[in-house]
């Protein structure tokens, strides 16, 4: 018998975090197991409810959480389970913790854990922090070793200017990820 689709959505902390809830209920609605992490960032702009509403399954947010019902710690536990990693906003932050193996927390200690293979990327950030030199180079670190990304996208952004790296519209992060999912 075929399992359902396990998808893993990690947000950090990035203003679009609020598009992400489409995101996680679109993968509820088509049948895949959902679970989200979140950093302590991204818990400033949407509320682990949201989430835990929307994927009827506790978010994730303590690197030292540890699951009684497993014998894994959660950073090696939730990217061995999933099919697919979304990494949504991807901060300027989080792009570089993933260019320089950096591991923290939660998310960016899983990330460090994770198959490259399952990854999709969306970074979101306000135009400068995506066209410093620094983002830029850890853009092309994360590029060469494999890593998907979609995005970003010129665009309105929400410290009211347009430019590059607003993070690109769910319906497209949506395609990516699915095409990394094995069918329902
Ligand atoms: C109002 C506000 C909006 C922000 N939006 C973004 C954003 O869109 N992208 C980004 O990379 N950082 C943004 N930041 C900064 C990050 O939240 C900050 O760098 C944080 O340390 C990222 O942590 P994380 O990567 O652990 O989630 C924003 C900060 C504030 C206060």
């Amino acid at each position: 018998m075929s399992r359902a689709p396990h998808l893993l959505i990690c947000v950090t902390g990035g203003i679009a975090a609020y598009k992400i809830a489409m995101v996680a209920s679109h993968f509820v609605q088509t049948g895949a197991l959902v679970d989200v992490a979140m950093t302590a960032s991204a818990l400033r702009f949407v509320g682990a409810p949201t989430f835990e509403g929307l994927t009827g399954r506790r978010v994730h947010t303590d690197l030292w959480h540890h699951p009684i019902d497993s014998n894994q710690p959660l950073h090696i536990q939730l990217p061995s389970q999933a099919d697919a990693i979304l990494v949504a906003p991807a901060s300027a932050n989080a792009l570089a913790q993933m260019a320089h193996g950096l591991a923290d927390d939660l998310i960016s200690t899983l990330l460090l854990v994770a198959d490259i293979k399952k990854l999709v990327v969306a970074p979101a950030m306000n135009e400068a922090m995506w066209k410093h030199p620094a983002t830029q180079h850890n853009i092309e670190v994360l590029q060469r070793r494999g890593v998907k990304l979609v995005g970003p996208e010129n665009g309105w952004q929400a410290c009211r200017t347009v430019g590059a790296g607003r993070m690109s519209e769910p319906d497209a992060i949506i395609s990516a990820v699915s095409a990394m999912l094995p069918a329902a």
